[in-house]
């Protein structure tokens, strides 16, 4: 007779560790990232109707001013995290902004996934902003699925989109699926790994899983139902299979290889079979690089960071929530853990889930998992909480700013408010600011990766800190930082299109309008170095 084992702490965390999948979706706007998250969420049958979830978050709309400048932009500038379970697995999915004018909180969220999503127009391809995600993704090794969308409206030729891929990313790309039919003759996909052909229908207003039959391939039956397109579809997928780009996980997890996946998010075809594949191909957490080296998810050493901040999701309590990201060991409420950037032990209390704009107090989590915080100005970017003093996460990259504008105030008796405004938002990391070296020039100069951060700033120092503040645009396109003998760099003549400026801790900056420009100076002033933020000691 056997006595029962009793489970062991670290096999309940190994198990929950295993069963983590912690991803992003990273695309264009426009590509399909709401549409598609609404529909993995209806597969994993979290929602029960599509479009459940927009519903709910109108509902809720009057509760921000932040949520305010949403509805003014149309967008959602509000990165939250969903969390839902299929087949045993726990699947988190942090959202990244679409939207153009994107922040630098869209990059962080990048620091804190295990994997990700590429979503592509099938018409579009490979677009200006997911390039610039996908080259973060690449920084970092995290593996990439794609999903190419909008297989049922006109589009590229799968090979010319497989092509792209490998061109313009340097990924192998590796069909899991082909498209059955063209536009609005789409009617499903071959699967490449059980060698058959998943035909979907569609559901009134797609707001219901669609109906799919399996049929095996070939099969003379498939002849007669697709007619014409047998003939070529059955020379693709000959052509396909005989051209040996097989899945090599190796690659896959190191982000060299992307398996692609064709489907419609719109109609719901392709998106079952997709999430299946992202189960299982996806990874759980890894280890993650601290001063102290790799820390392993199921080191029983309670460990995360903080990869971003957000203030006022409730105006009615003003307040500010930190996201961490769990790396290693068990998360429970009300633990003691070490703040390392403060040095000192801090209690967890009030931790939560996040659903969408929904919150819920939380008891436990676990690597993989993100907890939000209620912020009483604890925690900035990048702090590392844990059990054991001695850990300290890799710091979170800056990203360089790409807008720039002077920020003028006219309530000269709010200096005060406005100082301490621009202080904190600045450890928020919601923006640089600089100044003019000389202080000719009063106003603030602020630095944003995106646009939209500008009306982040002046919507944030106007309900939080009563300052009512205008923004005027700058034409500069890029800051660096510069370092030299301070009289050589005196001595320099500028070109007019650049502006000098000088950062918090008086370090020098210049502000250039292109890299025309920028790459003139270099050449002009070789005993000059011309640094990036993270550059510079
Ligand atoms: P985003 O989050 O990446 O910005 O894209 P989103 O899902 O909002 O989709 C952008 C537009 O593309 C939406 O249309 C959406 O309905 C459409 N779309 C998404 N997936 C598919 C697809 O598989 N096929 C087709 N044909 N269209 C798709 P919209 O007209 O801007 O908005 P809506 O009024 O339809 O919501």
């Amino acid at each position: 007779m056997s006595l029962p084992v009793e489970k062991s702490a670290s096999d309940e965390l190994r198990r929950e560790v295993l069963r983590r999948r912690t991803f992003a979706i990273i695309s264009h706007p426009d590509a399909g990232k709401t549409t598609l998250t609404e529909k993995l969420l209806l597969y994993a049958g979290a929602v029960h109707l599509a479009g459940a979830v927009q519903a709910r978050s109108t509902q809720r709309q009057a509760k921000s001013d932040w949520m305010e400048l949403e509805q003014a932009r149309g967008i959602s500038i509000t990165s939250t995290m969903l969390q839902f379970d299929y087949h045993g697995a726990r699947i988190n999915l942090l959202d990244t902004p679409g939207h153009q004018d994107f922040s630098e909180d869209t990059y962080r969220t990048l620091m804190a996934v295990d994997s990700a999503v590429m979503v592509l127009d099938g018409a579009k391809g490979i677009e200006p902003q997911t390039k610039k995600l996908f080259a973060v993704c690449r920084k970092r090794g995290i593996p990439i699925l794609t999903f190419i969308n909008k297989m049922d409206q006109p589009g590229r030729h799968p090979f010319d989109l497989l092509d792209e891929i490998e061109r313009t990313l340097g990924m192998t790309a590796v069909p899991f699926n082909w498209p059955i039919g063209e536009g609005s003759g789409f009617q499903g996909v071959y699967d490449f790994q059980q060698r058959q052909v998943l035909f979907f229908q569609r559901t009134s207003h797609n707001q219901r899983r669609a109906p799919m039959t399996v049929e095996a391939f070939p099969n003379p039956k498939l002849a007669d139902t697709l007619g014409e397109a047998y003939g070529p579809l059955q020379e693709e997928i000959g052509l396909l299979t005989g051209a040996g780009t097989s899945f090599d996980r190796d690659r896959f997890l190191a982000g060299e290889l992307t398996p692609v996946f064709f489907g419609s998010a719109l109609t719901n075809f392709g998106v079952g079979p997709f999430l299946d594949a992202f189960t299982t191909l996806a990874p759980p957490p890894g280890p993650r690089h601290s001063a102290q080296g790799l820390v392993q998810p199921t080191d029983e050493t309670f460990s995360g960071f903080v990869f971003k901040i957000q203030a006022n999701m409730d105006p009615q309590h003003r307040d500010r929530m930190a996201f961490l990201r769990i790396c290693s060991g068990r998360f429970e409420k009300d633990m003691m853990v070490y703040h390392a950037r403060l040095g000192r032990k801090i209690r967890m209390t009030r931790p939560h889930r996040l659903f969408g704009r929904d919150r819920e107090t939380i008891d436990e989590a676990y690597p993989g998992d993100v907890v939000g915080l209620v912020n009483p100005g604890l925690f900035t970017i990048g702090d590392t909480l844990t059990s054991d003093p001695t850990v300290t996460f890799d710091p979170i990259p800056h990203f360089p700013p790409e807008c720039f504008g002077l920020l003028r105030t006219q309530d000269i008796s709010k200096h005060k408010q406005f100082q301490k405004g621009l202080k904190q938002l600045e450890e928020e990391g919601v923006m640089q600011i600089f100044y003019s070296p000389d202080h000719v020039r009063r106003e603030p100069v602020l630095a944003a990766v995106g646009e939209l951060q500008f009306d982040v700033v002046m919507s944030r120092l106007e309900h939080e800190y009563g300052v009512k503040t205008s923004v005027e645009r700058m034409p500069h396109t890029m800051a660096r930082w510069i370092v030299g003998d301070p009289a050589a760099i005196a001595a320099v003549y500028w070109p007019s299109d650049t502006v000098r400026l000088v950062d918090q801790q008086g370090r020098g900056v210049m502000l250039f309008t292109t890299e025309h420009l920028l790459a003139y100076c270099i050449k002009s002033n070789p005993s000059i170095k011309f640094l990036l933020r993270e550059e510079v000691a």
